[in-house]
């Protein structure tokens, strides 16, 4: 009786298991009434345990906006916080099921300051419902967050014309946003797109068809949702799976385990492991607890190799007569997510499939407007805006554009200091340039031109406040240095803006550039074998750390000129505080603009120490 009984739960566990899933994002505009909506779907198909529709009762009496009728919104709106202020945050993920099929719904607030919630939450789907006030028609959300998920590469769609009870079910009404929409639509890269006239609140079109809009011949919501196939889209199959980790345990066993990204794979393929080419074959497959024959996308598999291959966590594990590129320097479209605004030149962390890379943002081709997807010229890059971008990454990644594959095409860019997230990317493709220029193997290297000139090439970077005693310092340390012979050169920064820098002004963009220019600069006199002085106030620690990551262990030597801004506003050699005083400067550091203090610098010159005794602390640090 009992095995009876397990062999019922095993049976259906099997069945719900063999069900597919489909995964989709409500979006649209605050108001909407998208949590009524998705309460709606989970309700009425059953998905509410009776405690949740006791505790659903009396919290409709409670907080209720329905007054005696229960309020589905309140299901969806989860937490007691969210509901005191009234908004829903972060992304939730729903769950429910129907005979055919599992659902994972990914329910975000429509409020404009949590577009990235939105974008987190489009990126796993395969669908959008995205929900427009029937009174309202399309808005300007509306508008964003269909091209975000265009942009996540959602293929599918459906135009929720919801609260069309209150437009008295006019067909004129909702023919008129259909049209808007499907005329909007024509830019996107859309594969379908199913307007459904519908009433979250009172039922119709939800579950069944409603006999209230009989010149509405299309799905109800949830017929829509249980019959669309949105694997009719992807054509493409060709076996890749990014690298987790080598699994170790002893030495007759090594495990090459990842997320199957793409395809499928049977013992005896042919593979090749990227980015070093090397080729071998499947030996076995292991999933779970043990081998199969089959696995394809989506899966989670160890795989065993024919040949003992070198690989490491990131590579990618690729069909052999069929793999991926890779390259440095990319085009991509890039979401926006942080306060503080995108500085082209400056490093930030890649996330991208399992590796993590510092990239930079070599060039903004321009943003899309919000509204009318109209390109526009741009420095920068705001909070929650789409742009088209150049990027250069410190090491080749293998990818595929975004539109054929998103694991390997999209990547998130974290900030350096904070490892915050600040963007959302997909790569569109590899820039040609990139492939044509190869690094040249010289013959005669920066060890060959530092060995000939009798000393060990080092970068000097001196940074602190306008007035501060960097250049004079810097001075003494260079005729020191002349005097015993070395081969120096000093950049300072007054004297670069005459030439190579003659372009820039003081905005941070302008900073930013600046010190990406003299870092260069510098890495390449070490590599002609020079000790290099750099003097520039570099005020963001940020293009310090850049800097610094150009140059080898030991090569780099930070010294943080600390005079305070009343003595270097006392001294005012050059009479630019009193300027920046008086308003007829702007963006001066210190003043208007800020100066952000080293943390950890290998010198830190404090107090009333004269420029010879600092290059005395200096010269004694440096092996030459
Ligand atoms: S940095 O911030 O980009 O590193 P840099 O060292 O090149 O600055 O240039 C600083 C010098 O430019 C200062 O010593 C000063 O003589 C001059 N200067 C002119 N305008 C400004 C300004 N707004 N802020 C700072 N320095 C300025």
């Amino acid at each position: 009786m009992a095995s009876e009984r397990v062999k019922d739960i095993v049976a259906s566990l099997e069945a719900e298991s063999r069900k597919e899933t489909l995964r989709f994002i409500t979006c649209g505009s605050v108001d909407d009434g998208k949590s009524t909506l998705i309460g709606r779907l989970l309700f009425e198909s059953k998905n509410i345990f009776d405690d949740q529709l006791t505790s659903l009762e009396s919290d409709s009496r409670h907080y209720g906006t329905q007054g005696e009728k229960i309020d589905l919104a309140l299901l969806v709106d989860g937490l007691q916080a969210e509901r005191e202020q009234g908004i829903t945050i972060d992304v939730a993920y729903r769950f429910f099921a129907t005979d055919r099929r599992r659902y994972i719904v990914a329910d975000t607030p429509g409020h404009e300051q949590y577009t990235r919630n939105m974008a987190t939450g489009a990126s796993t789907a395969d669908l959008a419902v995205i929900l427009v006030d029937a009174r309202k028609g399309l808005l300007v959300q509306t508008r964003r967050h269909s091209r975000i998920a265009a942009m996540m590469g959602i293929r599918y769609i459906v135009l929720a014309v919801n609260k069309i009870d209150l437009v008295g079910f006019d067909e004129k009404i909702f023919s008129a946003i259909e049209a808007d929409f499907r005329k909007f639509a024509e830019g996107q890269a859309y594969f379908a797109i199913q307007a459904i006239p519908l009433s979250g609140l009172e039922g119709d079109n939800v579950l069944f068809t409603s006999p209230r809009t009989p010149w509405y011949s299309g799905p109800s919501l949830m017929e829509y949702l249980e019959l669309v196939d949105v694997r009719a889209v992807s054509g493409r199959s060709a076996f890749r799976m990014p690298l987790q980790w080598i699994n170790r345990p002893n030495l007759d066993f090594r495990g090459y385990c990842g997320r199957i990204a793409e395809g499928e794979i049977r013992p005896g393929d042919a593979l090749r492991i990227l980015p070093s080419g090397v080729q071998t074959r499947v030996k076995s497959i292991i999933r779970g607890f043990g081998e199969v024959a089959y696995a394809c996308q989506g899966q989670s598999v160890t795989l065993t190799l024919m040949d003992e291959v070198d690989a490491s966590r990131g590579d990618v594990v690729a069909a052999a007569e069929d793999p991926p590129q890779s390259a440095d320097q990319f085009e991509a479209r890039l979401l926006w997510m942080a306060e503080q605004v995108m500085t082209p030149g400056r490093h930030y962390l890649m996330k991208h499939a399992c590796r993590e890379v510092t990239v930079t943002i070599t060039k903004i081709k321009y943003r899309e407007d919000a509204n009318t997807g109209a390109h526009l010229a741009t420095e920068t890059l705001g909070l929650n805006e789409i742009g088209t971008v150049n990027l250069s990454t410190s090491a080749p990644i293998v990818f595929e554009p975004y539109r054929v594959n998103r694991l390997l095409g999209g990547f998130i860019l974290i900030d350096k200091l904070s490892f915050e997230t600040v963007g959302a990317g997909m790569i569109n493709f590899a820039l040609r340039r990139a492939q044509n220029i190869h690094w040249q193997a010289l013959e005669v290297n920066k060890a060959a031109r530092s060995a000939i000139k009798h000393q060990k090439p080092c970068c000097i970077w001196f940074t602190g406040l306008s007035g501060s005693g960097k250049s004079a310092i810097a001075n003494v340390v260079e005729k020191k240095l002349y005097v015993e012979g070395r081969h120096t050169c000093l950049l300072d920064g007054d004297n670069v803006r005459h030439g190579l820098n003659r372009d820039l002004g003081f905005t941070e963009a302008d900073r930013v550039e600046n010190i990406r220019r003299i870092a260069e600069v510098a890495r390449l006199m070490v590599d002609a074998g020079l000790i290099v002085l750099v003097s520039f106030i570099s005020p963001f620690q940020s293009d310090r750390e850049m800097a610094r990551s150009l140059f080898a262990e030991g090569e780099f030597m930070e010294v943080f000129v600390d005079t305070s801004l009343a003595e270097c506003e006392r001294r005012d050699v050059k009479g630019l505080y009193a300027k920046a005083r008086q308003g007829e400067l702007k963006n001066f550091t210190g003043i208007d603009s800020p100066y952000e203090v080293p943390l950890t610098p290998e010198i830190h010159v404090q107090g009333m120490v004269s420029p010879e005794e600092a290059a005395g602390m200096i010269l004694s640090l440096l092996t030459l």
